[in-house]
């Protein structure tokens, strides 16, 4: 059995072009109106496939297909949001794929035993709202709901809100739903399926992540009068934490990535000393203790920049997902599948976060990728030929034939 490349295609395009950049990349923020524009589009396909949709209060969608008894479904999703001038491909990719494989299922009236269920996560990116992962964190236990509602984005907007807003504060409790499995199908997001001439990944697990905040107080005062000797500056002293964070990573050395990727520079205006900035910390590594041990010399940076500086600090190390390796039996499953659906394969770890790592620890999860050119992703440049796609789609389908079971 095949997907149906030209309808997967075709979908790949129509929902692309909501939140559609200029430069032919995608900014659909979680809870947007764009946002609800997709996933508007995403429930009338649902429903046109004849799935039974529902909605949890988190916003998560759920599109069932029913089986022939009385089971635990074949869950297969990802996310439709995206992160600022992100691409069309992250996320929404494996939605489709999931569709495609539902709408093939119906052309072919295959009946399986279990249902198979479409499942769209809320707020995936971590974009707009922090944490990542939040709706799926909220679902697994790991994010207690209230926090999730009152996650603000920049403006101090709350996400609970936003939900309501764009009509998707849905009524059905967020929690641990039974599940056959899980199956997530995304892009790599990193160079190695390309390299080596591969068209799909057989994901065993994903790495450990750790986010955290620091807040810098500093002194804001005239950029012309104040003489050099008597400034608090708390750009130099975030300045001296980013680069801190760069050779903490370097110290550490191996597999451990780490990034400073959003400063909130106050008043951040050219005349005046910057009194107030906060700054992200992102760390990763397959390896949970190797997440503590960066920890703790982050702690290090962040006070020697900033007793340097005479600022005064927080640190907040608010998030953290531990290495998650993948169910077994899935991954096996997936295996056999890439190798009927005639792809070049090898397994290999995820160095993104997705839902499946807290679907991980809830039910038999797994995970399939396909290729980025030159590695890029979170950029407008993101992008899957559809011959790649093709076999992807192909082995996400025969995976949840394999755990659905045929009747
Ligand atoms: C999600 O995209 C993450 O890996 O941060
Ligand atoms: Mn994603
Ligand atoms: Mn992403």
């Amino acid at each position: 059995m095949r997907i149906d490349r030209s309808r997967l295609e075709r979908s790949i395009q129509d929902l692309g072009r909501i939140g559609e950049t200029p430069n032919g990349g995608l900014t659909r923020l979680a809870l947007s109106d764009d946002d609800r524009r997709a996933r508007d589009q995403m429930v009338q396909w649902m429903r046109e496939a004849g799935l039974a949709v529902r909605v949890d209060r988190m916003g998560n969608i759920f599109g069932e297909r029913s089986g022939t008894a009385a089971l635990p479904p074949v869950m297969m999703g990802s996310h439709v949001d995206s992160v600022p001038t992100g691409g069309k491909y992250d996320g929404q990719l494996g939605v489709l794929c999931g569709l495609e494989a539902i709408r093939r299922l119906n052309d072919g009236r295959v009946r399986t035993r279990h249902p198979v269920t479409l499942a769209i996560f809320t707020n995936e990116e971590g974009a707009r709202f922090q944490p990542a992962m939040i709706a799926s964190g909220v679902m697994a236990g790991k994010i207690a709901l209230e926090d999730a509602y009152n996650a603000r984005d920049k403006d101090g907007i709350r996400l609970v809100d936003e939900l309501e807003r764009i009509g998707y504060l849905g009524p059905e409790p967020c929690v641990p739903r039974p599940m056959r499995a899980y199956l997530e199908l995304h892009i790599e997001q990193g160079p190695f399926l390309e390299e080596e001439g591969l068209h799909v990944g057989v994901v065993e697990g994903i790495v450990a992540i750790s986010w955290s905040r620091v807040t810098i107080r500093g002194v804001q005062d005239h950029a012309g009068p104040t003489p050099m000797r008597t400034r608090h500056d708390a750009l130099v002293a975030a300045a001296e934490i980013v680069t801190g964070v760069r050779r903490m990573a370097a110290e550490i050395g191996g597999d451990v990535v780490a990034t400073v990727g959003n400063l909130t520079v106050s008043p951040n205006i050219t005349n005046a000393i910057p009194g107030k900035v906060t700054l992200s910390i992102d760390v990763r590594d397959p390896a949970d203790a190797t997440i503590d041990r960066a920890r703790a010399l982050v702690e290090r940076v962040v006070a020697d920049a900033c007793r340097r500086e005479g600022a005064t600090y927080e640190l907040d190390h608010y998030w953290r997902v531990p290495h998650t390796p993948f169910d077994r039996d899935v991954v096996d499953t997936v295996e056999r599948a890439a190798k009927a659906a005639g792809a070049r394969y090898r397994r290999i770890l995820s160095g993104a976060g997705h839902d499946a790592q807290y679907m991980a620890m809830l039910g038999p999860t797994g995970m399939i990728f396909v290729p980025s050119r030159a590695g890029r992703s979170h950029c407008e440049e993101e992008f899957t030929g559809m011959d790649d796609i093709e076999y992807g789609a192909n082995a996400l389908l025969l995976t949840a034939l394999d755990l659905a079971v045929v009747n």
